[in-house]
């Protein structure tokens, strides 16, 4: 069976089984690899994409369920304005240690600033609690959303 995909601006034709959790998709079939693979339960951010402007993780949801929605992944990020502010944001602030959580971060941010151009510290906090580090990255990466956000 064949889906239909809006990916980063595209229409994508994907042959994976409906019922295959969207990572998948993207990683294996698209070629998307930013988003990563952690957990797989919905319980630490690294697989996180925009789902029609929306923070959506997409390690556990069908990828039939994605179908007419508008999908950004970090490869796409960089097309919008705000995105590529919240890319440089982080690599000002050099908010990364492994990688691992970043792209899941940047993604989150841009979701973030996009509601919200200037959130206050509890709700980035808020915003960003879903995802993890285990390298104990958080501090930069509120250091990043100050920046983005147009803190100096
Ligand atoms: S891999 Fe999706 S939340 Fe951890
Ligand atoms: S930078 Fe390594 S998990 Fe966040």
């Amino acid at each position: 069976m064949t889906l239909e995909l809006r990916v980063n601006g595209t229409t994508q034709r994907v042959d994976s089984a409906p019922d295959t959790p969207l990572i998948f998709v993207l990683r294996n079939e698209l070629k998307l690899t930013g988003a990563k693979l952690g957990c797989g339960l919905e319980q630490c951010g690294a697989c996180a994409v925009l789902v029609d402007g929306e923070v959506t993780l997409s390690c556990v949801s069908s990828v039939e369920s994605f179908e007419g929605k508008n999908i950004v992944t970090v490869e796409g990020i960089g097309a919008s304005e705000l995105g590529r502010l919240v890319q440089d944001a982080f690599v000002d602030a050099t908010a990364a240690q492994c990688g691992y959580c970043t792209s899941g971060l940047v993604v989150a941010v841009t979701g973030l600033l996009s509601a919200q151009p200037n959130p206050d510290r509890d709700t980035v906090r808020e915003a960003l609690a879903p995802h993890l580090c285990r390298c104990g990255s958080h501090p930069r990466v509120l250091r990043a959303v100050e920046i983005a956000a147009g803190g100096s």
